[in-house]
């Protein structure tokens, strides 16, 4: 999504530019041509020579600099950007902006520009909850700008508050939420269920299974890339959730059942990448369950098929993950479900399935025709699999 993207990163004058440094690199690294922008305040922390070894570009800070490409004009920077992000944005350049100062090449960039603006304030929180901090914010909101964070947590001063900013990982989302606001899935909603449901068995045991949860949290990503509202069911899984996503936790199959079912409201997908545990103990027990010199037999009990169960006019996308004969089992589960594709994929191929970070899947539609991707990152089946839904939609939202 980043690929090609023309991203101006302003860096203003705070301890996090540092931070603004590492945005610049993750931005660079995803394939964004990256056109820096450093104050003078900015250059006290973080160098030109460091911002251009990250970027790989060349770094602007003065006006009448005749910086890398020497035909640049004072406002080609703004003009050219697909999205504008000042990561850290001090009170002072804040207050610039609100104003529409334009006495130096970061606010002069930002009045020029017709793209997206993500700001990313950092300060001490005494400075961040003045009132003219809070008014100027209030201003560049109204007139579009994006603005992200600050996080509570301790500040240079050795304080604890609100003004530390926010991480590149999460600014990077931001961003690419932004540049997808007028995807082809704006203004509608997703709802994706994604991880192992976990089964109690007593208060420290539990009946699961491997999934780690990647495929349903791409799924999530992509959507949100495209402009989609996207609510993300989650059983246990150790991924952090995407920026942007608004992510329900659930534990078990009749809680994700609950949430998804609520979440479908006003839905226009459900695509279910969750492995939902098919059978629970039929008893929880209340108290750790001891050993004894005994066998044991637990006694299990089916649980819903969520899939099943949703109703209304949605796009409903499963998953069938097989160890054995993948397309018959695969067809046979979308008929039974009454699903416009399901997503194959044969869990003992290598690069596949449970954990890994790439897949590789078939996607099959109600006429039985079967498309087999090549093995992909997660993302990009995603990516693929939304190109299917999208023409699926209905057409009012
Ligand atoms: N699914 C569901 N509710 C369940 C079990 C599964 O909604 N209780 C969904 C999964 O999220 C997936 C699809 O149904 O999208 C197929 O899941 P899978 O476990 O492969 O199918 P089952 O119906 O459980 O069939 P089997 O386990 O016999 O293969």
């Amino acid at each position: 999504m980043l690929e090609g993207k023309r991203i101006v990163v302003g860096i203003t004058g705070s301890i996090a530019a540092h931070k603004g440094a590492d945005l610049v690199s993750k931005l660079t690294q995803a394939g964004a041509k990256v056109d820096v922008v450093l104050t003078e305040s900015g250059a006290r922390f973080v160098t030109p020579v460091a911002l251009q070894g990250l970027s790989g570009r060349p770094v602007y800070t003065d006006v009448f600099a005749a910086t890398g490409d020497l035909a640049i004009s004072h406002v080609e920077l703004g003009r050219r950007a697909d999205a504008v992000v000042i990561a850290p944005a001090s009170a002072a350049t804040m207050a610039r902006l609100a104003h529409g100062l334009a006495d130096n090449l970061l606010c002069l960039t930002v009045l020029a520009t017709e793209a997206p603006v993500l700001l990313a304030p950092a300060m001490d929180a005494l400075m961040f909850e003045n009132a003219a901090t809070q008014a100027n914010l209030a201003i560049l909101r109204e007139r579009g700008m994006t603005i992200i964070g600050p996080a509570e947590g301790r500040l240079a001063s050795g304080m604890r508050g609100r003004g530390r900013m926010v991480e590149p990982e999460a600014i990077v989302g931001a961003l690419r939420r932004l540049l997808g606001r007028s995807g082809d899935l704006a203004g509608r909603k997703v709802v994706v269920s994604a991880g192992g449901t976990q089964e109690p068995i007593d208060p420290v045991r539990y009946v699961g299974n491997y999934s780690s949860g990647k495929m349903g949290y791409a799924i999530a990503e992509a959507a949100r890339d495209r402009g989609a509202r996207v609510v993300l069911v989650s059983a246990p899984v150790a991924l952090s959730t995407p920026y942007g996503v608004e992510k329900v936790p659930v534990t078990t199959a009749e809680e994700m059942r609950d949430a998804v079912v609520a979440a479908c409201a006003g839905a226009d997908v459900l695509i279910m990448a969750a492995a939902v545990a098919d059978y629970r103990p039929a008893e929880r027990a209340g108290q750790k369950i001891k050993r004894t010199k005994e066998g044991m037999t637990l006694d299990l009990v089916p649980t819903p098929d969520i899939l099943a169960e949703v109703k209304g006019d949605l796009v409903r996308v499963g998953f069938a993950a097989e160890s054995e004969d993948l397309m018959r089992n695969a067809s046979e589960k979308m008929a039974r479900k009454g699903l416009d594709l399901i997503v194959a994929n044969d869990i003992t191929a290598a690069g596949s399935g449970f954990g890994t970070d790439t897949n590789q899947v078939t996607i099959i539609d109600k006429s039985g025709a079967a498309e087999t991707l090549p093995l992909l990152s997660k993302y990009e089946v995603a990516c693929r699999l939304l190109d299917r839904v999208v023409p699926l939609l209905k057409r009012s939202s």
